[in-house]
């Protein structure tokens, strides 16, 4: 073959592969574009997660083996990194705790919920001290910081943040918490901003209770990330906590139906602390154990329907570690750790194939 020949053959060539480039991007920005519309749809199956501590899983084999063989891929620290343990003191960190309990989630190859940034409860007592007195001018920076430097610790590690815990009432009104009534409604928008300035590539979170109904409260958070978003305010997710219980139980159609409608905000809509209480149900040990499947089933089923729902987390594994103490028997593993029927439940109703 002659110079030009090959030459010819090297063009042709590079044109092919310019043109299966192009093509590809073609597909790419396609698919971009059609994402952009789904930017939150999850990719694959839902993400199981559990709350867990570190300080118990530090010290029983049990808990830790438990904990390691069911499957989780998301842990969220229960505790850890609240404010009032890393901050106790006002300016000074303290990630001795919170570092492990992260560096164990990571150790064991599972993701990170950073759980939460700005929340009424678990304050330093310097800071929810009534006789602090505290301005605007003044909290701002106290809230700034303390965000900054979690996010920026954790960039690259946690992935996800709740950075706004619990903001509203039942009747949908901004709930009263020491940020709001010193700093104004704007601390949610504010705290939003901060968080992405640091580390944009997070998924930030609005994260509350008793929003799986479709009522004032879900209203008024559709109403608020709506407002949010509008501004160019990078929230990116809705964490549903789903704390139920036998007498009031989550209806999956009404969950799902706020999953859809949040989710057609470009927002990813997952169940972040899910427990069902049992105590307040007068029955049967098997009885009780099977209601409690049921509901907890029903909350998978709409996370499992719902493209945006990333991740289905329970606030806890076993009844032996519970925030709502022994008579709740709220978890999906009973005291002593065997899998109650709500185990089984769960992973069923997340497994199933959604669609017709
Ligand atoms: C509970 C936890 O179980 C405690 O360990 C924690 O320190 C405080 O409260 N909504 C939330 C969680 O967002 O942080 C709460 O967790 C349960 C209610």
């Amino acid at each position: 073959m002659n110079g030009r020949g090959r030459r010819r053959r090297l063009l042709s060539a590079s044109a092919l592969i310019a043109s299966a480039a192009l093509a590809v991007l073609a597909v790419a920005v396609q698919a971009d574009a059609s994402s952009a519309a789904n930017r939150a749809d999850r990719r694959g199956a839902v993400i199981l997660g559990t709350a867990f501590r570190i300080t118990v899983a530090q010290s029983s084999r049990r808990y830790r083996e438990q904990l390691l063989s069911h499957g989780y891929r998301s842990l969220t620290p229960e505790y850890e990194l609240q404010m009032d343990g890393v901050e106790r003191m006002q300016g000074i960190f303290d990630f001795v705790q919170a570092d492990r309990a992260v560096a164990f989630a990571h150790a064991h190859g599972m993701a990170i919920r950073g759980h939460p940034l700005v929340w009424g409860k678990q304050l330093p007592a310097w800071l929810a001290h009534p006789s602090t007195r505290w301005t605007r001018a003044t909290l701002l920076p106290v809230m700034e910081q303390w965000i900054r430097t979690m996010v920026a610790h954790y960039a690259g590690t946690v992935a996800e943040w709740d950075v706004v815990n619990e903001p509203l009432n039942q009747n949908g009104s901004l709930r009263q918490n020491l940020w709001e009534q010193v700093i104004g409604p704007d601390y949610i928008r504010i705290a939003l901003n901060t968080a992405h300035a640091v580390d944009p590539g997070a998924v930030l979170y609005i994260n509350d209770y008793s929003t799986e109904w479709l009522d004032a409260k879900s209203n008024a958070l559709f109403a608020l990330a709506k407002k949010l978003l509008s501004e160019g305010v990078p929230l990116g997710g809705i964490g549903f906590q789903v704390h139920s219980d036998t007498r009031s139980p989550v209806r999956a159609a009404q969950l799902e139906a706020n999953m859809k409608r949040f989710g057609a905000l470009g927002l990813r809509t997952d169940v972040t602390e899910m427990d069902v209480n049992t105590s307040g149900l007068r029955a049967s040990e098997r009885v009780k154990l099977r209601t409690q499947a049921r509901i907890f089933a029903a909350a998978a089923a709409a996370c499992r329907a719902s493209p945006t729902c990333w991740s289905f987390t329970t606030w806890g594994f076993t009844d032996r570690y519970s925030w709502l103490g022994p008579a709740a028997q709220p978890l999906p593993f009973a005291a002593n750790y065997k899998a109650k029927p709500a185990w089984a439940a769960i992973t069923r109703a997340l497994a199933r194939k959604s669609g017709p």
